[in-house]
């Protein structure tokens, strides 16, 4: 049985929710899981707007008959074809053999690369429009928001963008599918972290898509996953905006490993300082504890970042150096950044974490600190100096 949840007179949400999957791409956590969305559209033609991961086929398929009962599905549009999104095709082209399979030049050779689908497939363009009775659907290529064949498509008549990952977010929608039905604050931190996490290397990508779909008269936006957005648009695509451009808030994240603790309070004496000179968003985070994907999220919003960490086998502490080879990949950009390392016998930890913030073209704040042993009073001070330093950047 399935409560049916309309977008408009003839457009339903029939997405599943996954709370059974620890980790996103097998990497990020799902704290409160993920829904992979999905569409119908019920009119002269029935079309579906993205599918779901494959373990939810069935479930996915009771909400489909239930709105459609014994008719056949006409199309799928395949905005995206990362398997969360599209592993369910190849059992929707065994119950329905003559469905057209919808994308763009780069998605025919991955429905044939992924699942061996060569027949019945469309090839559509910038503005191209499938008409489907009283409602229609454009489509509008968006590369690499998040995969090189993304696109988006636009139902004219009732302003609904289906806009795949862009606008996306993490978290599974608990009875509420509406932004204006849900505490929508838990979102907001999510979708950071979803963006930052998935798309975050692609922000000149993200700024044409924007620039694209400006043009467009959105009453609602429909993702891929997480919350459909009514309410919020301007305040997400301001967010998506601002994200891909970079632009990043008065704050400090502190990022440190510490085996025994000598390090933390290195770091502990700079957030001290941090806050005493009037910085009042510190967020402090040990590697070891804490999933890169929640730190990553935390560096994309503020501009001020201090790496710590013990040197571990003449490199840095393993999980350091998972954090800083990530935002190195994946480019951010806008940081004021401080270096503190330590070390019993021959340290570099220091030198690596200050080629790592080189390396992404990040300003160095003070003087890279490099404590031997644990804390001393020339490092207690140079500590407080950073913490000083960063502060005063900060506010300039
Ligand atoms: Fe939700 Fe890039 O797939």
């Amino acid at each position: 049985m399935y409560k049916e949840v309309k977008l408009s007179e003839k457009i339903y949400y029939i997405g599943v929710n996954d709370r059974r999957t620890s980790l996103f791409e097998n990497m990020w956590p799902l704290d409160r899981g993920i829904s992979y969305n999905s569409f119908l559209i019920n009119d002269d033609k029935i079309a579906i707007i993205d599918t779901v991961e494959a373990g939810f086929f069935e479930k996915w398929l009771d909400k489909v008959r239930t709105i459609i009962k014994d008719r056949p599905i006409d199309y799928i549009i395949v905005n995206h074809m990362e398997p969360d999104h599209s592993s369910a095709i190849r059992f929707i082209t065994e119950l329905y053999p003559d469905v057209k399979i919808v994308g763009n030049r780069k998605t025919t050779p991955m429905l044939e690369g992924y699942y061996g689908i060569t027949k019945n497939v469309t090839e559509v363009k910038e503005g191209d429009v499938i008409e489907l009775g009283t409602t229609s659907l454009s489509f509008h290529p968006i590369p690499m928001v998040h995969w090189p064949e993304s696109m988006v498509c636009f139902e004219q008549s009732s302003g609904i963008l289906f806009s795949t990952d862009a606008f996306g977010s993490y978290g599974t929608l608990d009875g509420g599918v509406f932004d204006d039905e849900m505490d929508f604050e838990y979102f907001r931190d999510e979708m950071r972290r979803y963006y930052s996490n998935i798309v975050g290397k692609y922000g000149n990508p993200v700024q044409k898509a924007l620039s694209k779909l400006s043009a467009l008269d959105i009453k609602l936006i429909a993702p891929a996953h997480g919350p459909l957005i009514r309410k919020n648009i301007k305040d997400v695509i301001a967010r998506h905006d601002r994200w891909s451009k970079h632009e990043t808030e008065k704050g400090v994240v502190i990022a440190y490993a510490s085996m025994y603790g000598n390090t933390e309070v290195l770091a502990e004496v700079t957030a001290r300082s941090l806050a005493e000179n009037g910085i009042e968003r510190i967020r402090m985070y040990d590697v070891s504890k804490t999933h890169i994907s929640y730190i990553i999220s935390d560096v994309f919003k503020y501009r001020g970042f201090i790496m710590a960490s013990p040197t571990y086998s003449n490199e840095l502490h393993p999980n350091m150096e998972a954090l800083v080879m990530k935002l190195q990949h994946m480019g951010f950009k806008n940081h004021l950044f401080g270096v503190i390392g330590s070390y019993t016998w021959g340290g570099v930890a220091a030198k690596k974490l200050l080629e790592a913030g080189q390396n992404l073209n990040w300003e160095l704040v003070g003087t890279p600190i490099e404590q031997k042993y644990s804390i001393k009073e020339e490092s207690f001070n140079a500590c407080i100096k950073l913490g000083e330093e960063m502060a005063k950047r900060l506010k300039e």
